[in-house]
């Protein structure tokens, strides 16, 4: 098979948000972009323009200031939907726009209302304005496992013959086999593209039966040239293909696959974790390429063979992911000590926040004997975090134990005021305790809608980041802190997330 181009498309920042729990600011999808062209993906599916006002704003301000990678934003087939995705990518430096349409019976009829025939004009229509904005367009048949396969085919060369440059064979519910997807993009090749080489076949697998990587992988065999998939494998219900699987596994075993990719895979490592931090996702312990256990070797048998040759029983250099770390700090680490630390990491802060996060390790390392990389990541990426504080928590004070009902007492003060008041709270355990005695502080109620601990290392004194979200009439917030503590950690997360309602002034209180 020739070497040829494989084109990572990354939906992270769509499909992947689109994941239960998920509210990214248009900021941290900027930092996620940022962190994405870094990996070096091909296209960057921004968002979906239309969906909101918020998503406009997200896709347009990647547009603006993202360099590298192809933008995409998403579009039904509505000319206000097109119209509104070109509106936000075309600042970019190339971009596309990405209109879809279900093609299912099932959807067309249950979910659109609309007959086969109407559905297809609204694919020839749509595209045909798309075309007239950008020279690339991808359309993809929504559903098109469980279409007909002549009709969804018939649409997508009625896509082709209006302009769209690249056809997207969506998996949406992860019904597909590795066989049926091979066998549906080989009649799509074939019958579609026509031999015409200035088309690309894309794969878009969702994970409901865990298959969504082995699908896309194997329809590169059936002449596929773009995988989409998402970072961590995030996305509607149990997620999408993993984009970082995918480049590694063309990477590793590119005998078989006989493609390329242009990714940077260095980068692998801190975009995972930088996904898991901002959308709170934590990153299963055993998961592949970034599993926290991706190189860990337990049995003395593989220990001793790792320590003999590494490749006894590692197919990937961790170096290449980016998860190796020699870096360890301790109490009696200076600023000089810090500041190395940082540099190796390419960290760069400027003076304040260098004084800041500095001031930030020193606290956790009285508490802590060694802090590695992951900690001292953890540290810096909280040092900055800076939610405007309507409330402060100053203090907190948990009493529980076996035979008593657990108490929290929390001291507060408002805006920049240093009149500190007192609530306290009882509850099922003492982090439910906590956040009611923080409840009456703010006098909020909101509802808890997800909350997290994730180790950042292992151990008895091991760090944690705390992640919780909160909803309040329509509007979710979420709040992180790190800390040795689980409850003082989750009192921190907690005041955070409800800084963030108390700012955007959707709290009513109660
Ligand atoms: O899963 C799906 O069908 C999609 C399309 C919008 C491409 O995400
Ligand atoms: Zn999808």
């Amino acid at each position: 098979m020739p070497q040829d181009q494989l084109i990572i498309f990354d939906t992270t920042l769509r499909d992947g948000e689109q994941a239960p729990g998920i509210a990214l600011t248009p900021d941290e999808k900027l930092t996620i972009a940022r962190q994405l062209a870094r990996l070096r993906v091909d296209v960057i599916e921004a968002g979906f323009a239309a969906a909101s006002d918020g998503d406009f704003y997200g896709v347009s301000q990647i547009a603006k200031l993202v360099r590298g990678p192809v933008i995409a934003s998403l579009a039904r087939c509505t000319p206000d939907d097109i119209d509104r995705a070109h509106d936000a990518v075309r600042h970019a430096e190339r971009h596309r726009i990405h209109v879809f349409q279900s093609t299912s019976p099932i959807h067309m009829e249950r979910m659109l209302r609309m007959t086969p025939a109407e559905v297809m004009q609204s694919i020839i229509e749509s595209v045909r304005r798309a075309r007239r904005y950008t020279d690339d367009v991808e359309f993809s048949p929504q559903d098109a496992t469980r279409s007909d396969p002549d009709f969804m085919i018939a649409t997508c060369k009625a896509a082709v013959r209006e302009g769209a440059t690249t056809i997207n064979i969506p998996d949406t519910v992860g019904f597909a086999t590795p066989q049926d997807y091979v066998e549906l993009l080989r009649r799509v090749y074939d019958e579609v593209l026509e031999g015409r080489d200035d088309v690309i076949v894309s794969t878009h697998c969702h994970n409901d039966l865990g298959l969504a990587v082995a699908n896309s992988l194997t329809a590169i065999h059936a002449g596929a040239r773009q995988i989409e998939g998402a970072i961590n494998g995030i996305g509607e219900r149990a997620g999408n293909t993993s984009t970082e699987e995918v480049i590694m596994a063309v990477t590793t075993r590119q005998d078989h696959f006989g493609v390329e990719v242009g990714a940077n895979t260095a980068e692998i490592v801190p975009t995972s974790r930088l996904v898991s931090r901002l959308t709170g996702y934590p990153i299963q312990f055993n998961k592949a390429v970034v599993g926290r256990n991706a190189f860990a070797h337990e049995s003395g048998i593989h220990q001793h063979g790792v320590l003999r040759d590494r490749e006894t029983y590692e197919i990937m250099d961790p170096e290449s992911v980016g998860a190796t770390s020699q870096i360890v700090l301790g109490k009696h680490s200076g600023r000089a000590g810090f500041a190395d630390a940082l540099a190796k990491l390419d960290i760069v802060l400027e003076d304040d926040q260098f004084n800041e996060a500095f001031l930030a390790f020193k606290e956790m390392a009285d508490r802590k004997v060694e802090i590695n990389e992951q900690e001292l990541r953890a540290i810096i990426r909280h040092g900055h975090r800076r939610v405007p504080h309507t409330i402060r928590m100053v203090s907190m004070r948990v009493h529980g134990g076996t035979d008593v009902e657990p108490t929290a007492t929390v001291v507060v003060t408002r805006g920049e005021g240093t009149e500190t008041e007192e609530f306290t709270g009882t509850g099922g355990g003492m982090v439910d305790a906590t956040f009611a005695a923080l409840k009456k502080a703010s006098g909020l109620e909101p509802h808890l809608l997800d909350y997290r601990v994730v180790p950042v290392t292992s151990g008895a004194d091991a760090m944690a980041e705390v992640n919780v979200v909160i909803q309040l009439n329509g509007m979710s917030r979420s709040g992180r802190a790190i800390s040795t503590d689980v409850v003082e950690g989750s009192g921190r997360a907690f005041v955070e997330a409800l800084n963030g309602v108390l700012n955007a002034g959707a709290g009513v209180p109660v």
